[in-house]
């Protein structure tokens, strides 16, 4: 009897460590953790009620949907632009998802997925600037966010600029005229425009080519990249990411 109760004893307790094992197992590849800087609206941005805790936007509301689809859950890590890649690379995130322009010379430390999302840079002035296209900003003030392609496009022009950490903070340099112009992605800047009165976006097509916006995962990582491509190929047939786009632009 007493050997009865031993083996009982036993095998609840490898039960409760195989148990244990499995629950832990499962907690670590139930989520896929995102990585993005909530300072874009309207592809992310901080809110009260946002989808994923206090996190909201299209990229959000696409890597909700790529956990979803996946039976996992999402998580995401908010940090500094120019931080993401490494933290991408030191394995602290599982993917990129942060309206990030595909480059090459991005190209070389991550993987992308498909494009989801087409944009360009844009400048936003004062009203009644005399900044009409990308040349006219030779020896103006110009403010750009560290680490944006906004801030290479500049630089490829070979004009001075200064550097800021987020768009607001570019915003707000131009609001109280410190800067006469800032370089920024269109939809993000459309927020900024219509956020503050008396600013407007000036275009210059031949100068600022279209972007496009990707998913980065560490280099080789297929079978994340292979799941994240069959959600935005489905998001994108759908018709899901434009009504996405709209949606948020419009609640801006
Ligand atoms: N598209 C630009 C780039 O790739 C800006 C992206 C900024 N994204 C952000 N979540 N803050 O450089």
């Amino acid at each position: 009897m007493k050997k009865l109760f031993k083996i009982t004893a036993v095998i609840m307790a490898l039960a409760l460590v195989a148990c244990c094992f499995s629950s832990c197992g499962e907690k670590k590849s139930g989520k896929i953790v995102f990585g993005t800087n909530a300072e874009f609206p309207p592809f992310e941005f901080i809110t009260s009620k946002g989808i994923i805790g206090e996190f909201d936007g299209v990229d959000i509301a696409i890597a909700k949907q790529i956990a979803e689809s996946n039976g996992k859950e999402a998580e995401i890590q908010n940090i500094e632009f120019d931080s993401l890649i490494v933290a991408l690379n030191n394995g602290q995130l599982d993917a990129v998802i942060a309206g990030m322009t595909i480059t090459e010379e991005r190209a070389k430390s991550v993987d992308f997925s498909i494009p989801y999302y087409t944009a360009t840079q844009v400048m936003i002035v004062k009203e009644g600037s005399d900044i009409k296209a990308a040349a006219d900003m030779k020896g103006k003030t110009i403010a750009v966010v560290q680490g944006y392609t906004g801030e290479t496009c500049v630089k490829k022009l070979g004009f001075e600029y200064e550097t800021f950490k987020k768009g607001t903070e570019c915003i707000l340099e131009l609001v109280n005229g410190k800067c006469d112009v800032v370089v920024i992605d269109s939809a993000t800047a459309e927020k900024y425009v219509s956020d503050n009165e008396g600013l407007v976006i000036v275009k210059d097509e031949s100068e600022f080519k279209n972007e496009e916006y990707g998913i980065a995962v560490a280099k080789g990582n297929t079978e994340l990249l292979d799941q994240i491509n069959a959600v935005l190929e489905e998001m994108l047939a759908s018709g899901k990411i434009a009504d996405l786009s709209a949606q948020y632009i419009d609640s801006l």
